[in-house]
């Protein structure tokens, strides 16, 4: 059976109302990554910072899942476990199209990570108001966010699967940040067929096989039906 690893970025969200990172009206617009995206920041302002995710925790409750999340859930319905779908979002909306083989390799908007015990409790509420952490009661709380500087989670287990898999797809992200950025050339190293799914083109660290651009909402569902029809027996 075909393979696939996906990976996803902001992009794949923008059509829901999510913002962007990058480019005019992107979210680092206006914001010093330093003061709102590093632990030096939160170490310096824990509050700003705070009030920073939880802004961001309101937006992402608010929309609702597009068209190429859910053809992702139509994929992984079909094909299961071949596919893999590993996202720098922290937004929730692929599970909530109903994906389930997924990784949240930049943690999640709606986990919160406690510095006093490392419990990585649900979280939808606002962190600002210091609640206290559902495992020791400390009320040490931050976003469990990965930050600039430091590890993104479950790397082995991506490593493992973008070098095992026979198709990799990069869809809405703009290849700005590693090591998600390198998996292409590490899928590709390995044989792999490498699909780009972008608004726009991309300075990938190496070109895509194939490349196309457009709004996620369009491409995605078209592409699964391209994978779903390849893989049926003709009637
Ligand atoms: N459909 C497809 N692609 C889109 C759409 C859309 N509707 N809208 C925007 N895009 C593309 C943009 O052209 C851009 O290439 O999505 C990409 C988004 O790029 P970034 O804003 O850089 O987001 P991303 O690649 O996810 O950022 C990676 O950077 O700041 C960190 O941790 C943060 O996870 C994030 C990481």
């Amino acid at each position: 059976m075909t393979r696939i690893v996906v990976l996803t970025g902001a992009g794949i969200s923008a059509e829901s109302g999510v913002p962007t990172f990058r480019g005019p009206d992107g979210l680092w617009e206006g914001h010093d990554i330093e003061d709102v995206a590093t632990p030096e920041g939160f170490e310096r302002d824990p509050d700003t910072v705070l009030a920073f995710y939880d802004a961001r925790r309101r937006v992402a409750a608010s929309v609702v899942p597009n068209a190429a999340h859910r053809a992702l859930a139509r994929l992984e319905g079909a094909i299961g476990d071949d596919l893999l779908v590993v996202t720098q979002n922290v937004d929730d909306l692929h599970e909530r199209a109903g994906s389930h083989n997924l990784v949240h390799m930049h943690g999640e908007l709606f986990r919160a990570l406690c510095l006093a015990c490392g419990a990585r409790p649900t979280c939808d509420g606002d962190l600002i108001d210091r609640p206290h952490c559902p495992a020791c009661g400390e009320r040490m709380l931050r976003p469990d966010v990965v930050w600039f500087g430091e590890m993104p989670y479950d790397l082995e287990r991506i490593e493992q699967a973008v070098v095992a898999c026979d198709v990799f797809v990069s869809i809405g992200t703009s290849g700005a940040v590693y090591p998600a950025a390198g998996y292409v050339a590490l899928a590709a190293a390995f044989g792999a067929h490498t699909v780009e799914l972008n608004l726009e083109p991309t300075d990938a660290a190496v070109p895509f096989d194939d490349a196309r651009t457009g709004p996620a909402g369009e491409l995605v569902p078209a592409w699964v039906d391209e994978v779903l029809s390849a893989r049926s027996p003709r009637a």
